[in-house]
């Protein structure tokens, strides 16, 4: 399967699978990597893997929907059967889920539906939560609100910080994806009691 993964910093999500689809029986290959913005780690883990890379970015759009419209149209440049968003900061629009709507998911770091939007880890902790975790889910026109396709379960200890949860989580989401993600190309998956493959 083609797979075009969405970035917006670091990457380790995303070096996760490129480690993985290195090996031709994951059944899936990076056929782009694109992202919001410049100058990104997540970029340059691309580029040295000798993977396309595309940048969009909504200062260069009179509208969001326009920006929205461009994403797509890029995306589609690259015919993927399936669209991962790696800690992509931004929300997809109308125009890109008519066109990845079902085939398109986003990793979250905490257990969705507890804590969605930008501060799931620090969210997690103002609370006092005992348990986090990471979601994968299959993105709807709404923030972090998709039907689930797995989870994983991190601790929380009491003297965390917000960036030592989210690298305690981050360990496990990178586990969760390379996971999932291959399980949903070699064998597809249910979302929401229907079942979905990828060709
Ligand atoms: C990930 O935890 C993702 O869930 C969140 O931001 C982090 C991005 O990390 N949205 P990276 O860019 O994959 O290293």
């Amino acid at each position: 399967a083609r797979l075009v993964v969405l970035v917006s910093g670091s990457g380790t999500n995303l070096q996760a699978l490129l480690d993985a689809t290195g090996d031709a029986s994951y059944g899936a290959r990076i056929v782009a990597v694109g992202a919001d913005r410049t100058d990104i780690e997540g970029l340059r883990r691309a580029e040295r893997a000798g993977i396309p890379t595309f940048v969009v970015r909504v200062k260069d759009y009179e509208t969001r929907d326009d920006w929205d419209a461009a994403l797509a149209a890029k995306v589609a440049e690259y015919e993927p059967e399936l669209v991962v968003s790696a800690g992509f900061m931004k929300l997809a629009g109308k125009a890109f889920l008519e066109l990845y709507g079902g085939r398109f998911v986003n990793t979250h770091p905490a257990l969705l539906p507890s804590f969605p939007g930008m501060h799931g880890p620090r969210d997690a902790i103002e609370y006092g939560v005992k348990l986090s975790g990471v979601t994968l889910f299959v993105v709807d026109e709404g923030v972090d609100s998709g039907p689930v396709v797995a989870q994983a379960a991190v601790p929380v200890e009491d003297d965390d910080t917000v960036d030592a949860l989210h690298e305690r989580i981050k360990r496990a989401e990178r586990q969760l994806l390379v996971d999932t993600v291959g399980r949903m190309v070699r064998e597809g998956f249910t979302v929401n009691g229907r079942k979905v493959t990828i060709p």
